[in-house]
């Protein structure tokens, strides 16, 4: 499996700095992103169709949107459809972001809805997970992960199930770690990406094999080596390392 090495550049970056960073990545992967990469980034909105453009005819790069509103269109102020996502250059999609959960309260039935709407739009979807530190403490990261998987996919239809093969990927976030410099220790993800390949069992059947499971939570180039290649680790969410393309390339590289 390729491992996928995403870039979530949240709300930072105006157009000229977007299409600086794209145009530092496109050239330095035109050369041939090593192999066994996939990178995929997702950019804000209003910089989605300029790191598309820059990417355009790379291989092995591909544009996201970090959010979406599950309808086709309608009286929906503020919000973006997937059709739009895609019409800007976009093949993935977030779902579930902590960021998305804790700050503007979204909810595991919005989370699911967004995800069989972008799938079913045609769209890759990363689905984050991931407890806070109060959960774990608790002892419950277990049912957290439990109830964020099966909200999220328990409710897609048997067919769209079958057809999640290349279509799914799962980042493991533990929001503790985001943003604040507190990477999980190995074994945490060892043990959390072992219970995600578990219940994804329990969902899909055999094909959870075949799902790509992330990790997120403060990478950096000094670390990335290291948890990819930890058991069941499939490729790395990367936030703020992400934003300067040198650091996100050695990233690329680790
Ligand atoms: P940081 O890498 O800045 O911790 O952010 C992780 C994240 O939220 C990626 O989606």
């Amino acid at each position: 499996m390729k491992k996928i090495i995403a870039a979530n550049w949240k709300m930072h970056k105006i157009r000229p700095e977007a299409a600086k960073e794209a145009a530092v990545l496109a050239q330095s992967l035109v050369k041939g992103t090593p192999d066994n990469r996939l990178v995929v980034v997702f950019p804000p909105y209003t910089d989605i169709a300029t790191v598309a453009d820059a990417f355009s005819g790379v291989n092995n790069l591909a544009v996201g949107g970090q959010n979406f509103y599950p309808a086709e269109s309608g009286a929906y102020t503020g919000e973006i459809s997937p059709a739009m996502l895609r019409d800007a250059g976009a093949t993935w999609a977030l779902t579930g972001h902590s960021e998305r959960r804790h700050i503007f309260a979204e909810n595991d039935d919005i989370i699911a809805k967004k995800t069989a709407f972008g799938l079913a739009q045609g769209f890759k979807i990363m689905l984050c997970v991931g407890e806070t530190l109060k959960e774990r403490d608790d002892g419950e990261l277990k049912s957290v992960l439990s109830r964020q998987l099966s909200t999220a996919i328990a409710p897609l239809s048997p067919a769209e199930r079958d057809r999640l093969g290349d279509k799914l990927a799962i980042a493991y976030e533990p929001v503790w770690a985001i943003g604040t410099g507190k990477v999980a220790e190995p074994q945490e993800i060892i043990d959390a990406h072992a219970e995600v390949r578990d219940l994804l069992r329990g969902l899909v059947g055999d094909m959870a094999k075949d799902l790509p499971i992330l990790y997120g939570g403060s990478v950096k180039a000094n670390n990335a080596g290291a948890i990819l290649a930890l058991d069941n680790v499939d490729g790395l969410l990367v936030g703020g390392a992400s934003l300067e393309a040198t650091g996100f390339l050695e990233i690329i590289g680790a």
